[in-house]
């Protein structure tokens, strides 16, 4: 019996691909708990099934990982609290939007002394200001957060295909370590940064570059122009960063979390997608609707996330700064045209 018990908040796509190779490492690795449980919001299929029963039937998330085996050792639990009972590390990978109130669910219920690491890609914006995922984690769990972000598009790792992910820290390096442990496969390349703040913000800020990216690719523009839509998208992340945290780090921009997620998802995520359908739809159906329709029960962060730096320019008296930002925001709530994201004056002549 491992030392290390894990439980998996999540299994949507990338929860369960996450969950995948956390079982194929605690197998392994004597150290951790042969099982690793997982978190299922629990649906019924349209068979009639419950989502966390086929599951654990057929160890393949049918709904959100079809024909990808996620391992004997998985164990599918509807049950939030049951989940969590007795795990000293817990892995926390749901749409952004739910977070809040699993935490809220789970203090007080959860092993003192236990770790957490957040998947998340998004921020959560209250009156006091903007507070990243792992900050909220920590503060209403009372227990240390690491970030794992990177250009990780999880049906591409689900197939064992090559890529690499940043883990961020703060101070620990020994739990940083333990995280790597429980990560790395020899497809699954993983290194650590001390820059907490600056690897969750990359993670957080390149959904909303893709929706621009995404805007580019409806309207048919070439890669000359997506490709100055990212660079530019690129630099505002920068600079919002560094503007929040002045301890963000530059280099970490150049790891897995920054550069390298910004091109994986500008060319083959969800919400470049989205947004490629809305740019060829001119903007008449809402992204709500097209999310649904397109994503059949995946989740877009970038349009949220966009509403919400928005909310903090305009707190911080920062909108001028980001006239980038401020234009997919504006797209994204159907106040300017999808065209818009090209006649942004600052966009084109962005010397910054
Ligand atoms: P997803 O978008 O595939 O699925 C949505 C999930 O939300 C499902 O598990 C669904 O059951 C759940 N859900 C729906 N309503 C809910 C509710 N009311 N409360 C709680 N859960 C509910 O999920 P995902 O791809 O695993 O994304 C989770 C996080 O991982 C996101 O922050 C995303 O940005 C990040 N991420 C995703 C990928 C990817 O390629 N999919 C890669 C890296 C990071
Ligand atoms: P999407 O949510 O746009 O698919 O991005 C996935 C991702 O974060 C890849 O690293």
């Amino acid at each position: 019996e491992g030392v290390y018990k894990v439980a998996v908040i999540g299994s949507g796509n990338w929860g369960s691909v996450a969950t995948k190779i956390i079982a194929s490492n605690t197998i392994k690795q004597s150290i951790f708990h042969d099982d690793v449980r997982m978190w299922v919001f629990e649906e019924t299929l349209t068979t009639g099934e419950k989502l966390s029963e086929t599951i654990n039937k057929n160890h393949e998330n049918c709904k959100y990982l079809p024909g990808i085996y996620l391992g004997s050792n998985v164990v599918a639990d509807p049950d939030l609290e049951n989940t969590v009972k007795g795990a000293d590390m817990l892995v926390f990978v749901t749409p952004h939007s739910y977070i809040k109130g699993i935490c809220k669910r789970l203090a007080g219920k959860i092993k003192p002394e236990a770790k957490a690491i957040s998947l998340i890609k998004g921020m959560e914006v209250k009156k006091e200001g903007s507070c990243m995922i792992s900050k909220l984690i920590t503060e209403v769990l009372g227990i240390n957060c690491c970030v794992l972000m990177g250009a990780n598009i999880a049906n591409e790792i689900a197939e064992e295909k090559l890529s690499e992910a940043t883990i961020g820290y703060r101070e620990d390096q020994e739990v940083a370590n333990r995280w790597l442990q429980l990560f790395a496969t020899p497809y699954f390349l993983v290194s650590i940064v001390e820059d907490i703040e600056g690897v969750e913000l990359c993670g957080t800020l390149k959904n909303v570059v893709a929706l621009a990216a995404g805007l580019v690719d409806g309207l048919e523009m070439g890669h000359n122009t997506k490709a100055a839509i990212m660079r530019i998208g690129f630099k505002e992340m920068r600079a919002f960063s560094k503007l929040l945290f002045p301890s963000v780090k530059d280099s970490t921009f150049f790891e897995s979390c920054g550069v390298a997620d910004l091109i994986a998802t500008c060319f083959g995520g969800r919400n470049r997608k989205v947004a490629e359908a809305f740019a060829r739809n001119r903007g008449k159906r809402s992204f709500n609707d097209l999310e649904e329709g397109v994503l059949q029960g995946q989740k877009l962060q970038g349009v949220l996330t966009a509403q919400e730096l928005f909310e903090v320019l305009i707190d911080r008296g920062w909108e001028d700064q980001f006239p980038f930002f401020i234009t997919v925001n504006k797209i994204c709530t159907m106040q300017l045209p999808p065209r818009s994201i090209l006649q942004c004056s600052s966009v084109l002549n962005s010397t910054q």
